[in-house]
């Protein structure tokens, strides 16, 4: 196996472990730029892959601390569209060439399998490492749902809620640049772990335009200002109805709340995202609109890029 090694992996190769086929090689790529260390994982594959009885190798690359933002997606009410928005916000950012990962922190109603189509997926585990799954996109994505039985969430106590944080935050992300955290719904104990142990670089919060909404994205604030991590924006979610069949527009829950609100509290607003037949087929589908041309992409797109534009400073 060593003979099959590239000759630009001399010295780098950590761990090198054959299991029923599967190749793991740990390699260290410190001092590589992105695009060689790119090179260097291909040349790998290739190389390893072409030894006979070999049917799969997974190269993990590792680096000296990458430059991550982490970047969580909260709101005070359930059900206003934090995971549709994380989901979609992840797929905008990937297109726009990041290397994005995705967090599900929802332990009572994980989602993001769903959303980015990869349900019954299972990461797997160097050591005590976990392996983020590979979705389409581009993305790396681990969930709650992933590590737990179906049904069995409810029994878990403050420590273990902890423990599996951890593990999703401290997975082989590799050279993942932007960590997208799809927060529980409320200012619960997932939510202040998050923030006091893993100190993400930014909040977003989503709201719909209705007062009461409103009034509960103001505590999400509340708690974001209070353990100092800053707050991107404020995204107005399922503003504006768009009828399936003539395209008129109607505002069930009103509009321009959450700008109103932002502006009042001295936040960015970052979008406004319409309320769509279209985007529930979608997602329940596991087809982020923001993988598609059209109306719904473009209206994450946009918050994806004034995201985008409020990491760069
Ligand atoms: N803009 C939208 N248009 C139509 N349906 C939407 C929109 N945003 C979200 N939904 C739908 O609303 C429901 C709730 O959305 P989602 O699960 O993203 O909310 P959430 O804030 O993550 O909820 P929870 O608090 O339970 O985690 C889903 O069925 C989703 O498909
Ligand atoms: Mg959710």
């Amino acid at each position: 196996m060593a003979r099959a090694l590239p000759a630009e992996a001399q010295g780098r190769i950590r761990t090198l472990r054959l299991a029923d086929g599967v190749v793991t090689l740990i390699v260290d790529a410190a001092g590589l730029e992105r695009g060689a260390a790119g090179k260097l994982q291909a040349a790998l594959e290739q190389a390893v892959g072409a030894v006979p009885d070999v049917s799969e190798v997974r190269v993990a690359l590792m680096a000296d601390r990458v430059e991550r933002q982490i970047i969580v997606v909260g709101s005070g009410k359930g059900g206003v569209g934090k995971s549709t928005l994380t989901a979609n916000l992840a797929v905008a950012l990937s297109r726009l060439g990041l290397k994005v990962g995705v967090v599900d922190a929802d332990i009572y109603g994980p989602s993001q399998p769903t959303l980015l189509h990869a349900e019954g997926t299972k990461p797997t585990a160097t050591g005590q490492q976990l392996n983020p799954v590979d979705c389409a996109w581009g993305l790396k994505m681990l969930s709650m749902g992933q590590l737990i039985e179906p049904g069995k969430a409810i029994a878990w106590r403050g420590p273990m809620v902890g423990n599996a944080l951890a593990q999703m935050m401290d997975a082989a992300w590799g050279d993942t640049e932007v960590l997208l955290v799809d927060l529980p719904p409320g200012t619960g104990d997932v939510q202040l772990t998050m923030l006091q142990k893993f100190r993400p670089s930014a909040a977003v919060i989503v709201s719909t335009p209705q007062d009461l909404a409103l009034i509960d994205a103001t505590r999400a604030l509340d708690l974001f200002r209070t353990v100092g991590v800053p707050v991107a924006g404020m995204v107005e979610n399922m503003a504006g109805y768009v009828c399936p069949h003539c395209g008129e527009i109607s505002d069930p829950f009103g509009r321009g709340g959450a700008e109103a609100t932002a502006a009042k509290l001295d936040l960015p607003f970052l979008g406004r995202v319409p309320l769509a037949m279209e985007i529930r087929v979608a997602s329940d589908a596991g087809q982020p609109p923001a993988a598609t041309d059209g109306p719904q992409g473009d209206a994450f797109r946009a918050v994806a890029l004034r995201l985008a534009e409020w990491m760069r400073g």
